[in-house]
């Protein structure tokens, strides 16, 4: 019979730090994750420095709770997983460094996971992604429509032509006066406005690409000019009327793609796929096209290293393994490397 196979996976590329123990790349046997969030909350955004200062102090207590509860002993893992980019530099380089100590001391194969990668991985953590589906990939640094065509065969079908959208929820966050983090905050305060500011549409066309920084940019003027006037900006109407206009974007084009590609399924990945709205619509538009759809639960959308030990079982499997050169890369693209 077949040995099961355990990654340890290891995710420090921005403000969690966080180590998983995953077994055959889709059950989360334990999982670990030291968030950030208040420090950074007090400077409106991450701050390097003092995130790759707490990273370096909390890794070896993240590593120490895995192996004492995960029940998992240092014999039986097969390999450390580790994001190696993109990200902030000196936080990559604490996991990275980390990573290596491991493997050389324990004598396990080291394999190099694209941030990106994790994210979409994190759906086999629900169910196992079957191919082909149609993904939507929506952080902070990427918004793509993709075919997934098998494991790591992905192809770009549309992507950004400028802001990524979670780049673009941070900036409107910031410009109407919510605290860091901007996208969840303005996912829940959305909730509590109407959509009374009338907003143009990110990209009136029908290809399957995006674009976000001319919405930001009107925002921006927007809010300017009335501040200039005097007048107050109602914070949850204006946030309800950009994720309206954001999130419709979106939920449009993932269905051009699936009407022009014939595909039966959709996965969502990336840190954005964490908003309630975008969830909700997408699910609808998928029961109105009879489309099997899955999205990660909420703890696997947001960094983590689960989704980072998942997405290095099919490179276990083909035997992908990095050596002690690897290095982090903080702006490397994903979907570049299959060109
Ligand atoms: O994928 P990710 O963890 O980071 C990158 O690799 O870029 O995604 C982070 C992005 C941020 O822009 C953040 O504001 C956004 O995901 N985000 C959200 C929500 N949760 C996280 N955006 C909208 N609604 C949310 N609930
Ligand atoms: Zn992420």
């Amino acid at each position: 019979m077949k040995k099961n196979v355990y990654i340890l996976g290891i995710e420090t590329s921005c403000d969690e730090t966080s180590i998983s123990i995953v077994k055959n790349g889709n059950e989360d046997v334990y999982t670990c994750v030291a968030t950030q969030m208040d420090t950074h909350a007090e400077f409106g955004g991450v701050v390097p420095e003092i995130a790759s200062r707490m990273h370096t102090e909390n890794i070896t207590f993240v590593l120490e709770d895995v192996m004492t509860k995960s029940g998992v002993t240092w014999d039986e893992i097969d390999a450390i997983a580790v994001t190696y980019a993109p990200g902030l530099m000196g936080c990559l380089l604490v996991g990275l460094e980390f990573a290596k100590t491991l493997s050389m001391i324990h004598k396990k194969p080291l394999i190099a996971v694209h941030h990106i990668a994790g994210h979409i991985y994190a759906n086999n953590l629900v169910e196992k992604i079957e191919f082909p589906s149609l993904g939507l990939v929506v952080s902070g640094g990427h918004t793509e429509l993709i075919l997934l065509k098998g494991d790591y065969d992905f192809e770009v079908l549309g992507s950004t032509l400028d802001d990524a959208v979670g780049e673009c929820y941070d900036k409107i966050a910031r410009i109407i006066g919510f605290k860091y983090p901007g996208g969840p905050n303005i996912d829940k305060h959305a909730l509590e406005g109407k959509h009374t500011y009338d907003l143009p549409r990110p990209m009136d066309d029908d290809s399957l690409n995006f674009s976000y920084s001319g919405l930001k940019s009107y925002i921006i003027n927007l809010v300017h000019n009335e501040i200039q006037r005097g007048n107050e900006i109602n914070k949850c109407d204006m946030a309800r009327s950009f994720q309206d206009v954001a999130v419709e974007e979106l939920v449009r084009k993932s269905r051009l793609a699936i009407e022009r590609f014939g595909l039966k399924r959709l996965i969502v990945a990336g840190g954005v796929s964490a908003n309630s709205y975008l969830r909700s619509e997408l699910k609808s538009m998928c029961e109105e096209c009879g489309v099997h759809f899955s999205v990660p639960p909420m703890k696997y959308c947001t960094d983590n290293a689960t989704m980072i030990a998942a997405a290095a079982y099919p490179l276990f499997l083909k035997k992908e393994f990095a050596d002690l050169s690897l290095n982090a890369k903080s702006h490397e693209y994903f979907f570049d490397k299959k060109d």
